[in-house]
């Protein structure tokens, strides 16, 4: 029965009694006009006001609409995750009742999964992407989780997010542990999936009703965040490991240029008498050549290409983002030290930091591309 249906729209809602008929509409409208054969599955905890009724009628007219009233275990996330169960497709859509997702958006998710991504997010914080009418604190709030997030995942510009698809298979038998908000992050930190894909959205705040954001989400989210962590401490394959492996790798690498830096920077200096600037110039390449090295065949091994071309390509890459690292490492110290008056020992930290960063990510994307 899993593929009654070409993508399953799953709507979480609790007392949406002022939406529900119009996102089930518009649905509906999007699902016709882009000519996808689509189900509108409604996840409804047992909602006090009207909502069930609504649905209800709606089912009674319309074969693709479904109910399902959940009648213990109230939550968001175990609401996506039983109608991820209950879904008639093989590729899954969660969007929220209350339109601050855009339902005409969903066939780009569509499109994205057929075209081969694992799950499409719908993302508020990359190029395109925005909130709008939500106060500061609210914004505040989201944007400490999703820094939280991106520290699990690096690659997500919006972990977090409510909006998105996913294939069935990356969540089939994965051991979700759905609680409070954030059932994206689980699927990212326990499904099986290799890639990704994000499609910006704006992100409007409902007209109607109330957000059910209650203070034990944060609560709920760190607990979340652990269990994420937990998993994937005896798991080497997944996906978070799958990407820490690499930084922890890059930085293992960087510290073992600076050995490299060091002692060429003595030896060339005190051994071979030469002038300590010219040694550094030397130490500082020689250093940039052994972590390429060891980037290449370690690191980010997956990416290589041993065309000799390649080879080269890669390693003019790395030659220039690590020059721009050293721009960015200078700049910083300049900067925090003489016009902001932090300790120069602190500022060159924050430089290194934020310099190692740029290094990994500029290399993780152009060098090795596709590791
Ligand atoms: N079944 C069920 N059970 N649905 C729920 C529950 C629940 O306990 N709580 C909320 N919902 C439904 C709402 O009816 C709505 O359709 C959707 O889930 C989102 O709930 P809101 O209360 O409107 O959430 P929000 O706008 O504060 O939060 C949004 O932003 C978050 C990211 O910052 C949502 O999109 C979240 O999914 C998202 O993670
Ligand atoms: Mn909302």
């Amino acid at each position: 029965m899993a593929d009654a249906y070409d993508l399953s729209v799953i709507v979480p809602t609790f007392n949406e009694e002022a939406n529900i008929a119009a996102i089930i509409d518009a649905v509906n409208g999007v699902l016709s006009w882009s000519g996808i054969h689509g189900e509108v599955l409604v996840v409804d905890d047992d909602s006090r006001d009207r909502t069930i009724g609504i649905v209800q009628e709606i089912a009674g007219k319309r074969d693709n609409v479904r109910l399902i009233v959940r009648g213990e275990d109230h939550g968001l996330s175990q609401s996506v995750v039983e109608g991820f169960g209950a879904a008639r497709s093989d590729i899954l859509l969660v969007i929220d009742a209350d339109f601050s997702h855009p339902p005409e958006l969903i066939p780009r998710f569509y499109e994205a999964i057929r075209g081969g991504a694992d799950i499409a997010i719908g993302s508020r914080y990359m190029q395109g992407g925005d909130i709008e009418d939500w106060p500061l604190a609210r914004r505040l709030i989201s944007l400490g989780a999703t820094v939280f997030g991106r520290i699990l995942f690096p690659e997500v510009t919006d972990p977090v997010s409510g909006f998105f698809a996913v294939r069935r298979e990356v969540v089939s038998g994965a051991p979700l542990a759905p609680r409070g908000y954030k059932i994206l992050m689980e699927v990212l930190g326990k499904g099986r999936w290799d890639s990704f894909t994000e499609i910006p959205f704006v992100f409007k705040d409902r007209e109607e009703g109330q957000s059910k954001l209650r203070p034990d989400t944060v609560t709920d989210y760190l607990r979340q965040c652990a269990g994420i962590v937990r998993y994937s401490m005896t798991r080497r394959a997944g996906p978070v490991s799958r990407e820490w492996e690499k930084i922890v790798r890059f930085g293992l690498v960087g510290s073992s240029g600076i050995l490299v830096n060091m002692g060429l920077l003595y030896a060339l200096t005190e051994v071979a008498g030469l002038y300590y600037l010219v040694s550094a110039a030397i130490a500082i390449e020689l250093s940039i050549v052994n972590n390429f090295v060891w980037n290449d065949i370690w690191t980010f091994k997956s990416a290589r290409d041993l065309r000799l071309g390649r080879n080269l390509q890669r390693f003019w890459s790395f030659q220039a983002v690590s020059m721009g690292g050293l721009v960015i490492n200078v700049g910083i110290l300049y900067l925090l030290a003489d016009v902001a008056g932090v300790y120069y020992l602190i500022a060159n930290l924050a430089g290194i930091l934020i310099a190692f960063a740029w290094n990994y990510a500029a290399n993780r994307h152009y060098t090795w591309r596709g590791a």
